[in-house]
């Protein structure tokens, strides 16, 4: 379940994984707020209250007060943001480094200007360099310490369990995927279910193909949805664009897109599984954004209410993954297909019971603008489904400029799909999946809607 940490054995030496992320996500966040000139003011004027205003521990606020690095690295803070806290103090990076390391200012900018430390005897814990002492401590983390010996205790404790659950490979249970589904996700079908018009005649059809699937579910119901989607101009806007985004957070909002956030319930994220799928998928070297603060859009709510209906609390844990498929170049469909083949090496790789099923959203053909808006493709859409669900390395190989010509220029939201075919056992030499559910139904708005659910076997 833990992370592999093969840095762990580096003496004198905090490496900043997820885990030490989500320890630190307020202190850092704290240590970010000080590059205001006037927040630097007011917590210069009043330190407690500053510190107050953030929701960090108890332990955190008092290693910030002592100003000692490594207590507060100890506690999540990372060096970059920890170098505000330095900068608002007049701290040089110099300055702050060398406090790390029980030497007097003087005596560490001396090792450094003599050629700096060497590594010999400094690459692993229990060799005979100079790093291997007990790190600098401040008087006040000692007196911390001292006082609250207890739960000193309990961290150990928690801290070797992680480990020794990390290590024991030959017992462990691993994740797995059950099903893919795939669906559309036009927001006016959102809009159908928040203003009560799921049984009106327009409506109808399309919510009577959804119900097998509802039933399917009650069924089938998994822990954790991965639920590959892309973000409408919600979230992310032109500031930043990342091509794959994971939501590493505990919850998220449903986002107000100009009509007011809709009311459905948070979504509770995975930040566990969310964090190793990260860690995994960049390790086979698919480069993720990771994300943290992130309020999803109708691309992510409406697929969980076809599928799930409208419950006061969504019944499972949503890990959000994001595509860019708004700005050019957005990413082919044989990029998402063999990420898809990542992503389920990464949760096979889980080691914990849990089941899984990975969702493609949106598609099938429409546009949205120009004079061409409104462009439907019964017959490539339904093509496109036959290559999915038999085919899929067929489908994967298909260009983008066919998806814009033949399914619009949204239709472009289809490569999504191929991230969740991807993740399927045959692609990986397993067996073919069971297909549970096929529908097709012109019109919801602008949109071609399409669903399939693939089991595996
Ligand atoms: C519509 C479809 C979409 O996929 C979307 O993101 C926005 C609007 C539509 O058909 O109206
Ligand atoms: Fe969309």
């Amino acid at each position: 379940m833990a992370l592999h940490k093969p840095y762990k054995d580096v003496p004198g030496t905090t490496i900043f994984d997820a885990d030490q992320s989500r320890k630190g996500y307020w202190l850092n966040q704290f240590c970010m707020s000080l590059m205001k000139a006037e927040n630097r003011a007011r917590f210069k004027q009043d330190e407690d209250a500053y510190l107050a205003e953030w929701p960090m521990s108890e332990e955190q606020r008092a290693a910030v007060r002592a100003r000692d690095l490594n207590w507060m690295m100890r506690t999540g803070g990372n060096i970059y943001f920890l170098a505000k806290l330095g900068a608002t103090d007049g701290l040089s990076f110099q300055q702050m480094a060398g406090s790390m390391t029980g030497m007097s200012e003087h005596q560490y900018r001396d090792m450094m200007v003599g050629g700096g430390r060497s590594p010999e005897g400094n690459r692993y814990q229990g060799e005979s360099g100079d790093a291997q002492g007990p790190v600098a401590r401040s008087d006040a983390w000692q007196s911390w310490e001292l006082s609250n010996q207890d739960a000193l205790a309990a961290q150990v404790m928690a801290d070797h369990a992680a480990s020794r659950m990390g290590g024991a490979q030959e017992e462990a249970v691993h994740a797995r995927i059950t099903a893919s589904v795939y669906t559309s996700h036009v927001p006016a079908i959102g809009a159908a279910i928040d203003l009560g018009k799921t049984e009106e005649a327009y409506w109808k059809p399309l919510f009577a193909g959804y119900e097998p699937s509802r039933q399917w579910m009650r069924e089938n119901r998994p822990d954790v949805v991965f639920l590959v989607y892309n973000d409408h101009a919600t979230s992310f806007d032109l500031g930043v664009i990342p091509t794959f985004a994971i939501g590493t957070a505990a919850e998220f909002e449903p986002a107000d897109e100009g009509y007011g956030p809709r009311p459905v319930p948070k979504v509770i994220g995975h930040p566990e599984l969310a964090s190793h799928i990260a860690q995994s998928v960049i390790q086979q070297d698919f480069d993720l954004t990771l994300v943290n603060e992130l309020k999803v859009d109708h691309g992510l709510t409406v697929p969980m209410n076809l599928l799930f209906g409208s419950p006061e609390e969504w019944p499972v844990k949503v890990i959000p993954f994001h595509v860019n498929v708004v700005q050019y170049p957005v990413p082919s469909g044989a990029r998402c297909f063999a990420l898809g083949q990542a992503i389920r090496r990464a949760i096979e790789s889980y080691d914990a019971p849990l089941k899984v099923q990975i969702w493609g959203t949106g598609g099938m053909s429409h546009q949205l603008q120009g004079p061409r808006a409104g462009l439907i493709n019964r017959e490539w859409d339904n093509a496109f489904l036959d290559k999915l669900i038999d085919d899929p390395a067929a489908a994967a190989a298909i260009p983008h400029i066919d998806y814009v010509r033949e399914a619009g220029s949204e239709g472009i939201e289809l490569v999504m799909w191929l991230i969740a075919r991807g993740a399927m056992s045959d692609v990986g030499g397993g067996n073919k999946p069971t297909l549970k559910h096929r529908f097709y139904h012109v019109p919801a708005s602008n949109t071609a809607v399409g669903h399939l659910i693939l089991e595996n076997n």
